[in-house]
């Protein structure tokens, strides 16, 4: 019998790794939330709609959100997906700094969440789904089967995200990420609409000191009870 899995938690908890070993495990399909706020972000920094002050012209944004087309495309390896905006790749784009220092303040507007949420769920209609963001277990699925809220560390969640970055040549300092890292969960724990806390039934996982096998391990058991 198949299931939906939601998982939700502050930011690089380490979220889309064990979503998509579990995904991958249980051959469900996975869908990485984040990527998609992360994308409307993108769309907005090239659409010229945030200044260099970092402010927002929200009015725009909303009129322009129908013509905003986002897809996952299936790379072919197996429970792997890429992000694409009105056609084209940005997977890679979606990830750097300069979207991750806006992607909260975009993520808080209401029209924004309506129609990404209204797709996650068109995406999840049947089971066999893992799905991992701030607003899963609470608002997209609050009938999932299995909720896992996850937590660690500041200092662990940006050591992570820094190393991440560095692999993929970004130049930032471990202060710039720390930062980053503390004010998305500040935002994003904070806006008015739908903001990110753990929803009642949700398991919590704290993997500050735990290496992925042994999450992987632990969480596995809970998805096939
Ligand atoms: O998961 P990731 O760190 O890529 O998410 C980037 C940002 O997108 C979060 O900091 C949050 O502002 C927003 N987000 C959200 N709701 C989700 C997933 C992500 O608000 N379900």
């Amino acid at each position: 019998e198949k299931i939906t899995i939601a998982i939700d938690g502050f930011s690089s908890t380490g979220k889309s790794t064990i979503a998509k070993r579990l995904a991958t495990a249980l051959n469900y399909i996975y869908v990485d939330t984040g990527a998609m706020y992360r994308a409307v972000t993108l769309f907005a920094l090239n659409e010229a709609l945030i200044n260099e002050k970092g402010e927002l012209d929200a009015e725009a944004l909303i009129e322009k959100l129908p013509s905003l087309e986002l897809k996952f495309v299936p790379t072919g390896e197996l429970g792997r997906s890429e992000m694409y905006l009105n056609g084209e790749n940005v997977e890679r784009e979606i990830r750097s700094m300069k979207v991750s220092g806006q992607v909260s303040t975009v993520a808080s507007l209401k029209e924004v969440r309506e129609k990404l949420v209204q797709m996650q769920q068109q995406m999840g209609k049947d089971k066999g789904i893992v799905m991992d963001g701030r607003d899963i277990g609470t608002v997209v699925f609050p009938d999932a089967e299995l909720k896992l809220f996850m937590t660690a560390s500041p200092e662990t969640r940006a050591a992570r995200r820094y190393k991440e970055l560095l692999e993929k040549g970004e130049e930032v300092s471990y202060d710039e990420v720390l930062f980053n890292v503390q004010e998305r969960d500040r935002i994003d724990s904070t806006r008015t609409i739908s903001p990110l806390t753990r929803a009642k039934d949700a398991i919590e996982f704290d993997n500050s000191d735990m290496g992925i096998e042994e999450q992987f391990e632990r969480i596995y058991e809970f998805a096939k009870r």
